[in-house]
């Protein structure tokens, strides 16, 4: 007889003291259920990173992407204002905007040429003179609740559309005064875009964050490069409410591209619940966005910035994004290679580093926590 999801659910003990803890049961990282699940609680009730600011400097300025599986656009108006929607055409459901990113004057759907303004208000509607009960008012796109932090625009698809404000303020609160306070130190107005690079690895989302949240374990035996500059012994893991910060002193290593992209005292390893990350050294900061594609299919959005982005500098930079690529590449087999092990009769659970494996924990006990919610 099938498990029920209730049942899965509650394999897993939110209540145990870390140095009694066990990982989520495997079957969070197998079964459909779950991710239907984690889509209409995690990812509709959170602040997902849908765009950075700087893509949406001026008026017409748009980006399209997809939050649990819904396709949504994020606009600057010619009014200057921000504002997200579905994109999803009131007509015949067509996705308005095609294009990842770009400028326009209008949106203007490719299927049937419906024309929206930059505000959502339904503007054209070719051959449709003799429909009868129709309001063009009411078939504007339909809103989502946006707010900015900082570099990134932020949407939640199941928050109340309000004012900019009071949507500013509940995104300021989900991110929680523990970790603003923690970000002011990073000066981050200094730093400015530079690259962006996409991975694609077949694991589910989860597989990704845990392997991010181990407090250091996996770097001595599977990055060799980046173990040279970090002082894996003092190490540290802080939790907050909602976030995690890991945290090294860092070292003068044998290696000199790593050495001369990995500066600064101390490396900080920010982790947001449930799935964007700020990595921190000194003048460099990249970002992942953790996007679930399907049950074992994952998108990671690595954004690269810097404090100087200039011609001389390009070199250098380049140099900085291909030693994280390198990274990148190394951890990504080893998470596919985990999927492997979840997928397996073998494996149910494991047990957690009390040393190093806090941030895991916690990222567990609030996905519990969400999904429990959600039953
Ligand atoms: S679906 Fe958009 S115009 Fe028909
Ligand atoms: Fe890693």
């Amino acid at each position: 007889m099938e498990i029920s999801i209730s049942q899965i659910i509650s394999t897993y003990n939110p209540d145990a003291p870390l140095a009694e803890a066990s990982t989520i049961p495997s079957t969070w990282y197998t079964d459909e259920r779950i991710f239907e699940l984690e889509k209409e609680s995690v990812f509709t009730k959170s602040w997902q990173v849908a765009a950075r600011l700087d893509q949406l400097s001026n008026s017409g300025d748009y980006i399209t992407t997809e939050i649990a599986d819904e396709p949504i656009v994020i606009v600057r108006g010619s009014d200057n204002n921000l504002r997200g929607f579905f994109n999803v055409c009131r007509h015949h459901a067509a996705a308005v905007m095609t294009e990842r990113e770009g400028r326009a004057n209008q949106m203007r759907c490719p299927y049937h040429g419906w024309t929206y303004s930059l505000a959502g208000e339904l503007k054209g509607t070719p051959d449709f003179n003799d429909v009868c009960s129709f309001d063009r008012a009411e078939n504007g796109l339909i809103p989502i609740q946006i707010a900015v932090w900082s570099k990134w625009v932020f949407a939640r698809l199941g928050g109340q559309v309000g004012t900019q404000n009071q949507s500013d303020a509940e995104l300021a609160e989900f991110l929680g005064a523990d970790l603003l306070e923690e970000f002011n130190g990073l000066d981050l107005e200094k730093l400015h875009w530079f690259e962006r690079r996409i991975y694609r690895l077949n694991c589910n989302w989860k597989v990704f964050v845990d392997n991010y949240l181990d407090g250091g374990y996996h770097v001595p035996h599977l990055h060799k490069g980046l173990d040279s500059v970090l002082d894996y012994g003092h190490y540290t893991i802080k939790n907050g409410t909602r976030f995690c910060l890991q945290s090294s002193p860092m070292v003068d290593g044998e290696i000199e591209n790593i050495n001369a992209s990995r500066k600064g005292t101390r490396a900080l390893y920010y982790w947001l619940y449930p799935n964007f990350m700020m990595n921190s050294y000194e003048g460099v900061l990249d970002t992942n966005f953790v996007r679930p594609i399907t049950l074992n299919r994952t998108e990671v959005i690595f954004d690269f910035y810097f404090a100087d982005v200039s011609e001389a500098a390009r070199e250098r930079n380049l140099a900085s994004v291909n030693v994280g690529d390198q990274i990148q590449r190394e951890d990504l087999d080893i998470c596919e290679s985990v999927q492997r092990g979840l997928n397996s009769r073998a494996y149910e659970a494991g047990r957690l580093s009390v040393r190093r494996e806090a941030g895991e924990h916690l990222f567990h006990r609030l996905l519990h926590a969400d999904l429990q919610a959600a039953l």
